[in-house]
């Protein structure tokens, strides 16, 4: 039986457009592996406070020590869409990586540009281990998998994005008090090395600001469709 052709699917966008949900829908659908690189630096970030680097003082923290750590970082991931799932060290943090802590520091560590290039490189690894395979983060367009077979940058206005936010954190009965900074004031800080608000040359934007999940996964998988047809042809 000869081998599946290589199906790499990159789907940028800033916090709270549904990115994950949709990305993961589309992996489970079209049977694919799931790699939610925003759980990498999530993930990275909580060893970095596991090792004591105190991300609340950035000033404190050399670039130096976070990449030194992530070079030895223990993370197996599970790609499998119907289970994605992190581990460090053998200890699920798949749930402890969406704290507030964790969010709240995160950006301390995507804000800096050596600690992108390891990240990055883990990423481009786990695309060559699976190269079929629905890939979602700020870059994976433009710098982690430019040659993807499909490229989409979902995008929504803030106001729409701020309200899904809000729904999701009352859902995991996390505090909904401080979604503005969480959703506008994380983009902004990450929107510091990459820029995930304007599509690269390639890549199609899709705005769900007035579309359901459902509506969204549609038109998505769509130009999916339109994209690997029309390279194909
Ligand atoms: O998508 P998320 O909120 O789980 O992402 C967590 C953080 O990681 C977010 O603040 C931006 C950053 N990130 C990034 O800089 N590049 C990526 N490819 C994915 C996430």
């Amino acid at each position: 039986m000869s081998a599946q052709p290589r199906l790499v699917i990159a789907i940028d966008g800033p916090s709270g457009t549904g990115k994950s949900t949709i990305a993961r829908w589309i992996a489970q659908e079209l049977n694919l592996s799931y790699l939610d690189t925003g759980a990498n630096y999530r993930a990275a970030t909580l060893w970095c406070m596991k090792n004591g680097l105190d991300l609340a003082q950035p000033d404190s923290v050399d670039t130096q020590q976070i990449t030194d750590l992530i070079t030895t970082m223990p993370l197996a991931q599970d790609l499998n869409p119907h289970n994605f799932s992190l581990a460090l060290d053998g200890q699920d943090i798949t749930e402890a990586i969406r704290s507030d802590e964790v969010t709240a520091n995160v950006s301390v560590l995507s804000t800096r540009r050596e600690v992108r290039e390891h990240l990055v490189e883990l990423q481009r690894q786990a695309i060559q281990s699976r190269p079929r395979i629905v890939v979602e983060g700020r870059d994976i367009t433009t710098v982690v998998a430019p040659d993807a077979e499909a490229r989409i940058l979902l995008t929504a206005s803030p106001e729409v994005r701020m309200a899904r936010r809000g729904q999701q954190l009352r859902e995991t009965q996390q505090d909904p008090g401080n979604v503005e900074s969480d959703v506008v004031g994380r983009d902004a800080k990450d929107s510091a090395l990459v820029d995930f608000m304007t599509p690269a040359e390639g890549v199609a934007e899709i705005d769900s600001s007035n579309l359901s999940l459902e509506d969204t996964v549609t038109v998505v998988l769509a130009e999916i469709q339109r994209q690997v047809n029309t390279s194909g042809s």
